[in-house]
């Protein structure tokens, strides 16, 4: 059995059209029988950001070599999956801060990435992850939409190999009603669960 862990950073929760995508992901992946699905929402989380005493403290367990230290948890969760779905709505041409917050949690030397003959080797076990997003205007391609291009550093950077991007553009500008563009991505994400 193959673990999914899915990041849910729909900030408008039931209101989220970015939500909808990853539903429809998650419920056709959750017929098939060999994937569990650990969901963390990160609106419920206790993120910290790395500041102050909290970014100190790290620095201090990283020198003690303490990373089974309970403030490493989203860090060893995320090594551990073996797959990664993140739905985030598109925020002044990126991600939300939070999810920004959460990947500060979850870059830790020696569990997500590490140094070998000095260069940075990905430490993760994911072979895939999946990023879903909605954005008020039309982004795909655009050199200006900065969450797929940070996404697919970060990947590198864990050594994920392979990221699907699944993405609805022009929710606002009214040129289309918001559920006639959602169907086609809808209907890729559903897809995409089959391959996946
Ligand atoms: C704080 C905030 C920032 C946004 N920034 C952008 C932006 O830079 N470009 C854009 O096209 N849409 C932007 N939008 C619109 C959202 O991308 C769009 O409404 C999206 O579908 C929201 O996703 P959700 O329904 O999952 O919350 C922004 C919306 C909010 C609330």
């Amino acid at each position: 059995m193959k673990t999914v862990l899915y990041i849910d950073c729909c900030i408008r929760k039931e209101l989220s059209r970015t939500r909808r995508l990853a539903e429809a992901f998650l419920d056709r992946l959750s017929q098939r029988q060999d994937y569990t699905i650990e969901t963390i929402c990160l609106m419920e989380e206790p993120l910290s950001l790395l500041s102050g005493d909290f970014f100190f403290q790290r620095e201090r367990l990283l020198d003690e070599h303490r990373l089974n230290h309970p403030r490493f948890r989203y860090a060893h969760h995320f090594q551990q999956a073996d797959r990664i779905v993140i739905a985030a709505p598109f925020w002044d041409l990126s991600y939300p801060a939070l999810l920004k917050v959460y990947f500060e949690n979850v870059c830790v030397d020696g569990i997500t990435f590490g140094t070998a003959q000095n260069q940075l080797v990905g430490l993760c076990r994911a072979e895939r992850m999946l990023y879903l997003t909605t954005r008020g205007g039309n982004y795909e391609g655009s050199p200006s939409e900065m969450g797929v291009r940070s996404l697919e550093a970060l990947c590198q950077f864990w050594d994920i190999p392979h990221l699907d991007v699944v993405a609805a553009d022009g929710l606002d500008l009214g040129l289309e009603p918001p559920e006639a563009i959602l169907g086609r991505p809808i209907q890729q994400a559903a897809a995409l669960a089959e391959k996946f």
